[in-house]
């Protein structure tokens, strides 16, 4: 992990509200599913640094790009920077997707398309094609989509029917298991709003399928040190210990990992 000012090569508009924003190297090896804690060095207008997963990397390290949406003053700030102001980049943080599932199914749902571009690459690289299924209200909140052009064996879902299958991503996955798409047995990595997540991993439980989730839990330090971003967990991993740091022991867990309170 290091701590660095990079400087901003561009922020691309990808519709739907959301930005790609490029900063210029050195961007560490990175493994799918890692995030970095981000800040603008002038005029950062909240207290704490916020996490994202890197989206893109050149592969000798010399930009990197993060897929951000507006949602907050840290989000709005970042997306307003200018080429050559700096962003201040501390990561790879945290543990990645598990590296020895061959073919996941990647399902993503609006900025939790962020860590699966790098793990398509790593894919393609090694002669596979990922199946994503990525889930958005409307055909402009599919931001990101076209980025994953060649790389991946992609199904998108929009609520309103205006692009790709009419219904939920949950809906969609459903779908894909009628049609043999997708087999009981394998391996789903999935990102997005917690509804989504919860609603993804109860289908793959029902279904026989594992299922990975990439947390996006709120982060202070995001290193270990503050106990900002707990959440309950149960399982071998954590020792009898009910809770894990997010920042540490995740973002990514099995679903069976987690514990959910009702009520
Ligand atoms: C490991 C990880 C990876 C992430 N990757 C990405 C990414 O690639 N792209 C991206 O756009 N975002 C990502 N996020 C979420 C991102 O960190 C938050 O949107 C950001 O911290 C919001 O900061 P802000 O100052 O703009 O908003 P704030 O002012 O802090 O909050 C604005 C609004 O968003 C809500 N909010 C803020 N953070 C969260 C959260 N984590 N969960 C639910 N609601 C929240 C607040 O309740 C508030 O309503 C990731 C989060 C984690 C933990
Ligand atoms: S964010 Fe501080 S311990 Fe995880």
């Amino acid at each position: 992990m290091q701590t660095r000012v990079h400087t901003l090569r561009h922020c691309r508009d990808l519709g739907g509200g959301s930005f790609a924003i490029e900063v210029d190297g050195p961007i560490p090896a990175t493994l799918p599913g890692q995030f970095y804690m981000l800040r603008t060095e002038q005029r950062w207008p909240v207290q704490l640094p916020r996490p994202f997963s890197l989206y893109d990397r050149a592969a000798d390290g010399s930009w990197g790009s993060f897929l951000i949406k507006p949602v907050g003053e840290g989000t709005r700030a970042l997306c307003a920077s200018r080429p050559g102001e700096g962003i201040v980049l501390n990561g790879p943080l945290g543990q990645p997707f598990p590296q020895d599932v061959v073919d996941p199914i990647c399902v993503a749902g609006g900025v939790g398309l962020a860590p699966f571009l790098l793990l398509a690459r790593q894919a393609k690289a090694n002669g596979r094609d990922l199946r994503l299924l990525f889930g958005g209200r409307t055909r402009e909140m599919l931001s990101g989509m076209e980025d994953f052009a060649g790389l991946v064996r992609l199904h998108a879902s929009t609520d309103d029917g205006s692009h790709g299958f009419h219904g939920r991503v949950t809906a969609l996955l459903d779908d894909l298991l009628q049609k043999g798409v997708v087999k009981a047995g394998e391996t789903v990595f999935c990102c997005g709003p917690d509804p989504m997540m919860h609603a993804v991993a109860d289908l793959c439980g029902k279904r026989g399928l594992r299922c990975f989730l990439s947390l996006e839990t709120y982060m202070a330090c995001g290193y270990g040190v503050c106990n900002g971003c707990t959440v309950k967990v149960q399982g071998p991993r954590f020792k009898g210990w009910p809770y894990s740091r997010t920042c540490m022991e995740g973002p990514v867990y099995d679903a069976c990992e987690l514990v959910h309170e009702h009520g």
